[in-house]
């Protein structure tokens, strides 16, 4: 049930959800955008409503019955009466306690559930981007939006909610209580009422803005936290630990500040209710002492009074703390809206190709003029034209920044080329669902990701439906067997965060197992430019030959012995193709590869032909 509404700007490259200026629903209108996920639950929200009723209404009762004890059986010595009463008490009391128990949970069975739905959503939208949108959002703050800003709406669903129903409810019933004891006393009580609103007013700006204010500092510190601890190796070895710690000091002391700062103010404006209850207490005490005296009132009702004006202020101060709540969910609410507002830029076609021409796919690759920049007004590949025949082995070189990875990110359809078409088979690779355009181009990346999870899990990538058999293949087949076996629980052994207990040609290898267990009729891969010890590079070689086999295979080389052999060579630069031949043709021709050759032999000795 995501909520999608269009952007307006139907601009895909900028696709931001951190500008704060980002079109968006902004405050209560944000969080009402949201509603929708409520509406499976209504029947919930109906029943806490009961609940609640039955809750106040027990809340209400409890003055009313020690007042009727008082005035009409202990005024009387009618001991019998009180028995009856005193069991009326109790009964009223239990039920409001398991009312109000049960309103509780069923509140926070349905605002949970509404967050889990939010939240799963929110992912499935952020995982159908394209790389363009993660070129412009943080990670960090996708974490923060699809974690903790759900949380924070969540309180809107469960604790404003609640709040409003619950203690808005109480303070009208309250009220009405008073007036049907004594609409004189309960006129007077009011006067306070202008007095409340004028206090909370008073601290509610201030309120909100020093809890605007400690969020803002909490955020700097996690921000600095991901950034120093994704860049841990490189602090610690340009021997950055204490100047990071000064910084990381100055930011911790400033939440502090913000912190205490809003906790005083918090402070101070509790107490000053309370001391307005205090002292509303105290004027009762003299108004109705005087009415007793005067015998305007029973005695019971003075009781009656003095605790419902006591009762009266605790959901007034509950309300005015919860506005504080709905403030930072609307803003949670805002930031989840401005994500969800970017429409994948690449999206499927609405009648894509059959399985059946899915799977007759041979691997003929064809670019056809593309051009392509990652700004608008600023291509990166310009008229990009050249064909791959099905198994063909393409070597792209070309100086960094050429746009080599970028040839492949558009191939892979990570982005759209501005002009220009590429196709697979001959087919517009934009008539393929993404899913299976994913399934024929496999790709290996520069640098390998591996997940948190076994070996095992990470060639088949969680996809159970590969048997361990077919891993054992597939890891055979690009010589991976032999270090995966070396590894202390073999297949099973758990790999960190990333591959961390893994070295980089053992890294390597695994990525190419999960391309051959995946299969496809494209390989593409960007090859790593760390130099690989001779031992690992062998590995390298051998696996990158063994996954090459039967398929159209791109690789972008770096050591340009790696492409050696390839059927052809392309080189790019500065966004064109300036040559394309095989080794032995780019070499006689004396132009852009015969000199990067040359360079690489002077650098790399015994590179050289
Ligand atoms: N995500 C991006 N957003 C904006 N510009 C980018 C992005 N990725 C690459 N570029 C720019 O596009 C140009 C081509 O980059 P590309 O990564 O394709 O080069 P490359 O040939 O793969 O280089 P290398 O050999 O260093 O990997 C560079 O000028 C780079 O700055
Ligand atoms: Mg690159």
């Amino acid at each position: 049930m995501a909520i999608r509404t269009v952007n307006p700007s139907g601009m895909a490259r900028t696709a931001d959800a951190s500008q704060p200026d980002a079109p968006g629903r902004t405050g209560f209108s944000a969080l009402l955008q949201l509603l929708p996920y409520a509406r499976p639950y209504i029947l919930h929200f109906l029943a806490v409503l009961a609940l609640v009723l039955v809750f106040n209404t027990s809340a209400v009762l409890q003055p009313y019955l020690v007042k009727v004890s008082i005035d009409s059986h202990i005024a009387r010595g009618d001991a019998a009466g009180l028995r009856w009463l005193a069991a009326a008490y109790v009964g009223v009391v239990l039920v409001g306690g398991v009312a109000n128990y049960l309103q509780m949970i069923v509140l926070q069975k349905a605002g949970q559930s509404v967050i889990r739905q939010i939240r799963a959503d929110l992912f499935r939208h952020v995982e159908s981007q394209s790389m363009a949108f993660f070129d412009h959002n943080a990670i960090g703050r996708l974490v923060t939006n699809v974690s903790s800003d759900t949380e924070t709406v969540s309180q809107f669903f469960t604790q404003f909610f609640l709040s409003l129903v619950r203690d808005g409810l109480s303070v009208v019933m309250i009220v009405v209580a008073m007036f049907e004891l004594d609409a004189r006393i309960a006129l007077e009580c009011l006067v306070i009422v202008p007095v409340i609103f004028a206090i909370s007013a008073f601290f509610r700006v201030r309120l909100r803005r020093a809890y605007q204010e400690t969020r803002t500092r909490l955020s700097n510190i996690v921000a600095f936290l991901a950034e120093n601890l994704a860049g841990i190796r490189i602090i610690q070895l340009f021997n950055q630990e204490a100047r990071q710690a000064r910084r990381f000091g100055e930011l911790n002391e400033s939440h502090r500040q913000a912190n205490i700062r809003a906790y005083g103010i918090s402070v101070l404006f509790n107490r000053s209710l309370e001391v307005l209850g205090n002292l509303a207490v105290a004027a009762m005490v003299l108004i109705g002492g005087r009415a007793v005296l005067h015998h305007a009132i029973l005695f019971g009702t003075l009781y009656a009074f003095i605790s419902y004006i006591r009762q009266f202020f605790q959901p007034i101060n509950t309300i005015t703390q919860q506005w504080n709540n709905l403030q930072s969910s609307m803003v949670a609410a805002e930031r989840i809206g401005r994500v969800f507002q970017v429409e994948p830029q690449i999206q499927d076609p609405p009648d894509p190709l059959p399985p059946g021409i899915v799977a007759s796919v041979r691997g003929r690759v064809e670019f056809d003029h593309v051009t392509f920049g990652y700004q608008p007004g600023q291509p990166v590949l310009r008229d990009i034209t050249f064909t791959v025949e099905p198994g063909e082995f393409i070597g792209f070189v070309g100086a960094t920044g050429a746009g080599k990875t970028s040839v492949m990110s558009l191939l892979a359809r990570f982005y759209e080329p501005d002009e220009g078409v590429i196709r697979l088979d001959g087919w517009d690779i934009r008539q393929f669902r993404q899913a299976d355009l994913h399934r024929l181009i496999g790709l290996v990346q520069q640098d390998v990701h591996l997940f948190t999870g076994t070996v095992l899990d990470n060639i088949r990538l969680f996809r159970d439906d590969i048997p361990e058999s077919a891993v054992r293949r597939a890891a055979e087949v690009v010589g991976a067997a032999e270090v995966i076996e070396r590894l202390p629980q073999g297949y099973q052994t758990r790999l960190y965060a990333k591959g961390a207990n893994l070295s980089t040609g053992e890294r390597q290898l695994i990525s190419f197992a999960r391309i051959v267990a995946l299969n496809p009729r494209v390989l593409i891969l960007d090859e790593a430019t760390a130099n690989l010890d001779s031992q690992t590079e062998l590995w390298v070689q051998r696996g990158l030959r063994a996954v090459a086999r039967n398929r159209t295979t791109l690789v972008i080389a770096h050591r340009l012995s790696t492409v050696r052999e390839a059927d052809r060579i392309i080189v790019l630069d500065r966004g064109r193709i300036a040559e394309s031949g095989t080794h032995a043709q780019l070499l006689a021709q004396g132009g852009l590869y015969a000199e990067l050759h040359r360079r690489s032999g002077v650098e790399v000795a015994g590179d050289t032909v």
